[in-house]
């Protein structure tokens, strides 16, 4: 058994009349007439308690999906319980017989499941056919089949040997378990930071983003009929506070898989060290947060290439990647030609429901999303510091729908220059030609992120000199490419500062967080 280096997953195309659209047209019919119920899964037993919440469609807030089961702290001590009971034998289990499990399960995914996964996503979670094709097939199964790759290179790395002494390293699983706490805005990511742990033979609970059910079920569904083991991960949706208290309190956490705000992954980072007392080995926090993420063009960038950045950086997935592109700065020698071409790209977006596959623009993810994005839009409009200039205007009569929006900046800390919107709203900070060296100390500190950004220039000079400028402002740098869309094995996902712990994803660092070693010497 010997893993060879994988390709990604091809993109299918989705065009009119073709086979994948004509099964993926057909599903999303199926699945909104066909309301689910989803329950907790422990130990592989379905689990309804009488706490339910409904699933809608963020396009079309009238349509339910189902419902979900919510856990409360009864049965997080259970699935914690699940998870230490399955953890001897699925720690010891060859690794390669794990592999087989998920190098399936992206098989399954890629195949015999692929139309249901990507409606779920869609109606679940507002995404069009391409940006659900990109997240919960290509990237979940380049994720699952990368990281079995990665797996196995770690535990073929062996120290040297002396005469007379054979030294070796056992990659182990944690002491304790891992917690998987995922976000709404890539089903991948869910699947992604519950099962990498479980690769590296831990066994987890995974609390999956209370927006973004429906999707994160079908891919626990998809694991189980690969062959995982009953309690090896433990699906539990919940209410954070829930989850944090039994959790956190909890003496075997071993580790925590995150994505979602700084401010949450701070307050776990808090209770971790309020209860470091209590656990048995110091747990691993892995996490990745905000981002304001920047692009910045230099005088010689290329117009056409920044245009079309901006827009699909800025708008894509409705500005709710983490890696969106929520702040450009550009010099005035641009912003002329710029500003026009932006003006006709963006009034040719259209918006709207996802099952219209023309839509490069749907909904926005909830309510509460939605009155954060108009919060500042009102500030901007009352504020003398800057207007919007391009869209602005949303509508919730039937779905959560904001418009691509550009606003014009007088200062570059104005507030939508510095603070996360996680929507279709990019600020722009004009800056004088010959104020270059100040516009890019700017961009490195107006924020306290540092997720990923993107630099506009041709002349090679000014490449270097801005990536210099900005070397830990992003984690994800990108030269005259838009700041989103990174691909597992070709480009390891992950920020620092405030952005999270860096430990990218999709990589082997991030693996060897959930390893601890024993090294053993031997003398014969
Ligand atoms: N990995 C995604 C991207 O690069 C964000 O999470 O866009």
């Amino acid at each position: 058994f010997q893993l060879k280096l994988p390709e990604n997953e091809p993109i299918k195309g989705y065009l009119p009349g073709s086979p994948e659209r004509i099964a993926l047209k057909a599903e999303l019919e199926r699945q909104l007439v066909n309301p689910v119920e989803v329950p907790i899964i422990i130990g592989g037993k379905e689990i309804r308690t009488g706490n339910k919440e409904k699933m809608i469609c963020p396009h079309d807030h009238q349509t339910v999906l189902g419902e979900y089961y919510v856990a409360g702290e009864q049965e997080l001590l259970m699935a914690i319980e699940a998870a230490e009971a399955a953890k001897a034998e699925w720690e010891n289990m060859p690794w390669e017989h794990r592999a087989t499990i998920f190098l399936k399960a992206a098989d399954l995914l890629t195949g015999k499941y692929r139309a249901k996964m990507s409606a779920s996503c869609m109606l679940g979670q507002s995404k069009n056919a391409f940006q659900a094709e990109i997240d919960v097939i290509c990237e979940l199964a380049d994720f699952l089949r990368f990281n079995s790759y990665y797996v196995q290179e770690i535990y073929k790395q062996q120290p040297n040997n002396s005469n007379g002494v054979w030294n070796r390293v056992e990659y182990r699983a944690l002491d304790g378990f891992v917690a998987a706490i995922t976000p709404f805005n890539f089903t991948a990511i869910g699947g992604n930071l519950a099962t990498a742990p479980a690769m590296a033979g831990n066994t987890v609970l995974w609390k999956p983003s209370s927006t973004a059910v429906l999707s994160n079920y079908y891919v626990m569904q998809i694991l189980i009929e690969a062959g995982l083991p009953a309690g090896v991960i433990n699906f539990v949706p919940c209410r954070g506070v829930d989850f944090g208290k039994i959790v956190i309190n909890h003496p075997k956490l071993a580790g925590f898989h995150f994505t979602g705000s700084t401010s949450v992954f701070n307050s776990i980072w808090k209770q971790v060290g309020e209860n470091i007392d209590k656990y048995v080995t110091y747990p691993r926090l892995v996490g990745e947060t905000g981002g304001k993420d920047f692009i910045f063009a230099h005088e010689s960038a290329d117009v056409e290439a920044l245009t079309c950045s901006i827009i699909l950086g800025a708008f894509e997935y409705q500005g709710q990647k983490c890696s969106a592109a929520s702040r450009a700065y550009i010099p005035k020698s641009l912003w002329g030609d710029l500003k026009k071409r932006l003006e006709e790209e963006i009034g040719k977006i259209k918006m709207g429901n996802v099952c219209d596959f023309s839509n490069l623009v749907n909904a926005v993810i909830d309510h509460k999303s939605y009155q954060n994005i108009q919060s500042y839009l009102d500030y901007t409009r009352e504020s003398g510091d800057a207007e919007i200039i391009i869209g602005g205007r949303c509508d919730d009569s039937v779905g959560y729908f904001v418009e691509p929006t550009v606003i014009l900046a007088k200062t570059p800390t104005f507030k939508t220059m510095v603070e996360e919107i996680f929507g279709p709203v990019i600020t722009i900070y004009v800056y004088e030609n010959d104020k270059l060296d100040e516009a890019l100390r700017e961009c490195d500190t107006a924020t306290a992120y540092g997720l990923t950004g993107s630099v506009f220039a041709q002349d090679r000079a000014a490449i270097i000199k801005l990536s210099k400028a900005l070397d830990h402002a992003a984690g994800n740098f990108y030269i005259n490419d838009k700041p989103t869309g990174a691909v597992v094995g070709q480009q390891p996902f992950g920020g620092s500062r405030g952005s999270g712990t860096n430990d990218k994803a999709g990589s082997a660092i991030n693996l060897y967080r959930w390893m601890s070693q024993r090294t053993i010497k031997e003398t014969f």
